[in-house]
Order: C-alpha cells, then sequence, then structure tokens
C-alpha cells in the first residue's frame, strides 16, 4: 500500500485554545510534596495550564473550534461531522460535541460526538472523521481535541497531579481524493494501567513506569508501520508530532528511530501533558509559528489509556 489513499485528508484550519490559570511546577508544591528539580528532569514540563473559573473543557473546546472555523474560510454549513476527542467532558449527555454543535450554530442533520481514547483521542476521531466522510459524502469535518485535565486529577497525588494541563486544540479537514493519508491504530485493552473516570469522584490512577515503556515501544513501532504502509522513510518526513507527555519518552523515540531531535515537534515544557489535546494544540502553534507549512509531510502519534495508540501520515 502506498501513500496515495483513494480519499486522503488536508489540514486546512486550526486552533487552540488555553485557559487563564498557569502552573510553575514550584506553584505544584502547594499541593504535593515535589520539586521544581523532579519534575523538570523527569518529564521536562515547566509549567501548565489549568482552568480557572468558567473554564471548562466545553469553553475550550468552543474556542479552538471557532478559530480553527475562521482560518480554515469555509462556510460552517458544509462541515459534516464534529468530533471531540475527551476523557474529561462535563457530561456523558449532552456530549461535548453537542455543546460545540450548539454553540457553533451548526447543521442539523451531521454527526455529532465524543471519542473517547484517551491520550490517543485525537487520531481516533481523525481516522473516525475520514470513514464519516468516506460513508455520508462530506467534504470537511471539524475535529477537536479538548481537555480539563485538572478536573479528573487527584491533586493529592504527586504521581498523577503535576503530569497534566488543561487545553484544546481543533482541526478543519478537508476530504480530498488521492491526497496522502495512511494511518495505524490500536488497542491494549489487557492493559487498563491508566484509569479514571470522567469526574473528580474517580480520580486519576496510573502505572507511570508501565505507560513509560508501553510508549517508548510504541511510538517507535507506530511510525514505523506508518513508513512501512507508506513505502517512504523517515528521510521523506518533514514532522513527527508525538502526543505530549515525557521529554524522555519523546528522547527515547528519537534514540530509536535514528533520527534528528528536531524533526520532533516539543511543547510540553509549557502545556505538560493535555491528552486528546496535545496533538491538535501542537499543530495549531507550528502552523502560526510557520514551522509546519502547507504541503509538508507529517507523522502524528498519539499513545493513552486504554491502552490505545495511534499513527497518521498525511500531508499538512
Ligand atoms: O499520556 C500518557 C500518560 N502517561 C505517561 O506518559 C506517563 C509515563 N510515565 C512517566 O512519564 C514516568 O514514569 C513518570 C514521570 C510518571 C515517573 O518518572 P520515573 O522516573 O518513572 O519515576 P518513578 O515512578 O520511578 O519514581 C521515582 C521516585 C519515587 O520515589 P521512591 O519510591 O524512589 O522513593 C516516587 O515516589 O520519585 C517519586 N515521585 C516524586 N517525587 C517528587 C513520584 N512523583 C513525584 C513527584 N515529585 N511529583
Amino acid at each position: 500500500m502506498g501513500l496515495k489513499n483513494m480519499y486522503g485528508l488536508r489540514i486546512i484550519g486550526t486552533g487552540r485554545a488555553l485557559p487563564s490559570r498557569v502552573l510553575t511546577n514550584d506553584d505544584m508544591t502547594q499541593y504535593v510534596e515535589t520539586s521544581d528539580e523532579w519534575i523538570t528532569s523527569r518529564t521536562g514540563i515547566r509549567q501548565r495550564y489549568f482552568c480557572g473559573e468558567n473554564e471548562n473543557t466545553t469553553t475550550l473546546a468552543i474556542e479552538a473550534a471557532k478559530k480553527a472555523l475562521e482560518k480554515a474560510g469555509i462556510d460552517k454549513g458544509e462541515i459534516s461531522c464534529v468530533l471531540v476527542a475527551t476523557s474529561s467532558g462535563e457530561y456523558a449527555m449532552p456530549s461535548t460535541a453537542c455543546m460545540v454543535h450548539k454553540a457553533l450554530e451548526l447543521d442539523e442533520n451531521i454527526t455529532v460526538m465524543d471519542v473517547g481514547a484517551a491520550c490517543a483521542g485525537f487520531l481516533y476521531a481523525v481516522e473516525t472523521a475520514r470513514a464519516l466522510m468516506i460513508a455520508n459524502g462530506g467534504r470537511y469535518a471539524l475535529v477537536i481535541g479538548a481537555e480539563q485535565m485538572s478536573h479528573v486529577l487527584d491533586m493529592a497525588d504527586r504521581n498523577t497531579c503535576v503530569l497534566f494541563g488543561d487545553g484544546a486544540g481543533a482541526a478543519v479537514l478537508m476530504l480530498e481524493e488521492d491526497a496522502e493519508y495512511v494511518s495505524v491504530t490500536g488497542t491494549r485493552g489487557d492493559m487498563a494501567i491508566m484509569v479514571g473516570g470522567p469526574r473528580r469522584e474517580q480520580p486519576m490512577a496510573m502505572e507511570g513506569q508501565n505507560v513509560f515503556r508501553f510508549a517508548v515501544s510504541t511510538i517507535p513501532m507506530c511510525v514505523e508501520k506508518l513508513l512501512e504502509k507508506g513505502g517512504v522513510t523517515l528521510e521523506d518526513v518533514d514532522w513527527v508530532v508525538c502526543h505530549q507527555a515525557n521529554q524522555r519518552i519523546l528522547d527515547a523515540s528519537v534514540r530509536r528511530l535514528g533520527v534528528p531531535a528536531e524533526k520532533f515537534y516539543k511543547n510540553l515544557d509549557r502545556y505538560a501533558n493535555t491528552s486528546a489535546a496535545s496533538i491538535p494544540l501542537a499543530l495549531d502553534e507550528m502552523m502560526e509559528s510557520g514551522k509546519l507549512v502547507s504541503g509538508q509531510r507529517i507523522i502524528m502519534c498519539g499513545f493513552g489509556g486504554g491502552l490505545t495508540w495511534a499513527g497518521v501520515m498525511m500531508r499538512a
């Protein structure tokens, strides 16, 4: 199988939203016994954003979506589906996607739903959006990753609370005949080593070291599968945009793949792990700063609770 798919996707607009509160590593010492030195050296994280009053997964999703739609420059009536990847929505119903649908006053006759695949959720949603458009004849999809991780954390658990942050990223994707696109998705349902409810009543717990081991083997495996499917090498790829969980996970993946570290985009120092939001957040930053230019070939790779993993190779 080559990269030219009968129907692939292009990114035609992105947006991001961050809440108002910035917490440095030093600020985290008010919750748990920790230090800037420990967090920085073990993870690369220096700060994270947490929602303040009147900010939550929904408000972030809506803000990111509005910006992405504006940049895409299309009529919102052309959106054929809205998918929100999240593990931290306010309600089981209505879905976060339904609240985005309401806020943006979108058409009634479209598919609107949340996608639950933890930190791999954005790429699961991209894959689902493509399938929906092929099945139903749509041309544009609004795909969002939005998280209020501060809502699902146990702020007394230093193993998790220092690692995550809140934020959202959104992308308007266009289905295009003969556009480059290959994808892989995978699941290890036998490895429920990150567990948590959507609200604080069942806060997240995680076997950190086991997730770490999973991540450093999964990223190279995922990248290699995509390259093989697409019939290209890493030299043909402009950017690798991985889920932003830990600097040491990215470094280990770079070493295993033997690629220049500059090819791996990094922003986890500023945002920490924003779960399903991390990849679209990175995409928007890269587009805005001119690092990612339309036409460049990118690999995106996500991994997380479930355990789940997913990868997509396409052109921006
Ligand atoms: O989206 C996917 C989400 N999950 C991940 O990506 C997590 C992957 N895992 C990791 O990133 C790393 O395993 C962690 C950052 C979670 C932990 O790093 P580590 O190097 O594996 O540390 P560790 O679990 O081996 O802990 C070392 C020590 C322990 O103390 P003892 O038992 O050696 O005395 C911990 O209690 O560090 C202690 N520790 C802390 N100390 C200060 C754990 N958390 C903290 C903390 N501050 N926040």
